[in-house]
């Protein structure tokens, strides 16, 4: 059988208007800008409009990416949605987005990895491409946790924001090589014996409400520097690349924090870090996206750069991949 690289061919973000300010916060709970800061690099945060839905950011998003690739909506056949706070119990906002952006053909569905979302997402798009299943996909990470959030509990609201990020994958003949332009290698993980660290107290079927997000902080940042790093090393390498070959390090956005003792663990210098989180707060499956279409608008991520990504949610599950821009 013929075989396919996924080669990123467009990137797209959306971010709502809305800011709340660590000052803003202050006025909610009890806590400071300056506890918000030091503990997670966090400034401030976009929230979603009254009204304006994770299906609504994610279309904006799909539409920008597009743009990007120089696609049409008929151009595509597979959307895969990453999100953990879909419009609906169902359908899936995957199809939402999908007319939307008034796409008729092919087909589209929901993935819920919570923060690790996005790297599910492009592995599972990668999968469809490489055997030609697919020929171009839109893969999207969108969130509104702001809908899910308990905003009296001073320890996990001021921590997560809204938005959503997206990229076109397009099907090039030949098997992924280091040196061409592609996802190279992708490791995904999970263990479930951890749900009660980071989880949603409420879902359709044990309590048919939406829930409020529950997270034991300091055990879920120790988990995620051991899983994290692990899962950096066994994609590197299995695709017999070390950390100096690495261009760009793009991670999932949770705590300043984390992103600096992962960064230190490898040896990674710090300016080839990108950081959104003191902007855009943790979007879960939308803050690897994200990253990537800021770092590529401003110039930093250029065709051809090794981009590493990683991430760890709740599950646990957790992940890495290495992309060829
Ligand atoms: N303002 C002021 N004080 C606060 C706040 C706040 N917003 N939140 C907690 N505190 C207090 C606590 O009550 C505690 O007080 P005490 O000592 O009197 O009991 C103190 O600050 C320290 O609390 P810790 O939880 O130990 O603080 P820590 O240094 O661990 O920082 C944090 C907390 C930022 C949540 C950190 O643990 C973290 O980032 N964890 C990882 C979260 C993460 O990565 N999530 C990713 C996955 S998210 C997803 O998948 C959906």
């Amino acid at each position: 059988m013929s075989r396919f690289r996924s080669v990123v061919a467009g990137i797209g973000s959306y971010l709502p208007e809305k800011i709340l300010s660590n000052d803003d916060l202050e006025k909610m709970v009890d806590t400071s800008d300056e506890w918000i800061r030091q503990r997670t690099g966090i400034k401030r945060r976009h929230i979603a409009a009254k009204g304006e839905t994770t299906g609504d950011l994610g279309t904006e998003a799909a539409k920008n990416a597009l743009k990007s690739a120089g696609m049409e909506a008929g151009d595509i056949d597979l959307i895969i949605l990453a999100t953990a706070t879909p419009d609906l119990t169902f359908p899936a906002t995957a199809t939402i987005i999908q007319a939307n952006i008034g796409m008729v053909r092919g087909f589209a569905f929901d993935l819920n990895a919570v923060c690790s979302g996005f790297l599910y997402a492009l592995a599972t798009a990668d999968s469809f491409i490489a055997r030609g299943q697919a020929r171009n996909a839109l893969v999207i990470g969108a969130e509104t946790f702001s809908r899910i959030l308990d905003w009296e509990d001073r320890t996990t609201c001021v921590l997560f924001g809204d938005g959503a990020g997206a990229v076109v994958l397009t099907g090039e003949p030949g098997a992924p090589g280091m040196g061409e332009r592609g996802i190279i290698h992708s490791y995904l993980r999970s263990d479930g014996r951890f749900t009660d660290l980071l989880y949603v107290d409420g879902g359709p079927s044990k309590t048919q409400t939406v829930g409020h997000l529950r997270m034991s902080g300091n055990q879920v940042f120790r988990h995620a520097i051991t899983n994290i790093a692990a899962s950096i090393a066994k994609v590197l390498d299995d695709a017999g690349l070390t950390v100096s070959d690495v261009d760009w390090f793009v991670p999932h956005q949770a705590n300043q924090r984390i992103l600096e003792g992962i960064s230190r663990r490898l040896g990674l210098p710090e300016e080839r870090v990108v950081s959104t989180v003191a902007e855009q707060g943790n979007t879960s499956a939308a803050s690897i996206p994200l990253a990537l279409d800021t770092a590529s608008r401003d110039g930093r991520i250029k065709k051809g750069d090794l981009v590493l990504m990683e991430a760890l949610g709740g599950g646990f599950t957790w992940g890495a991949a290495l992309v060829r821009m």
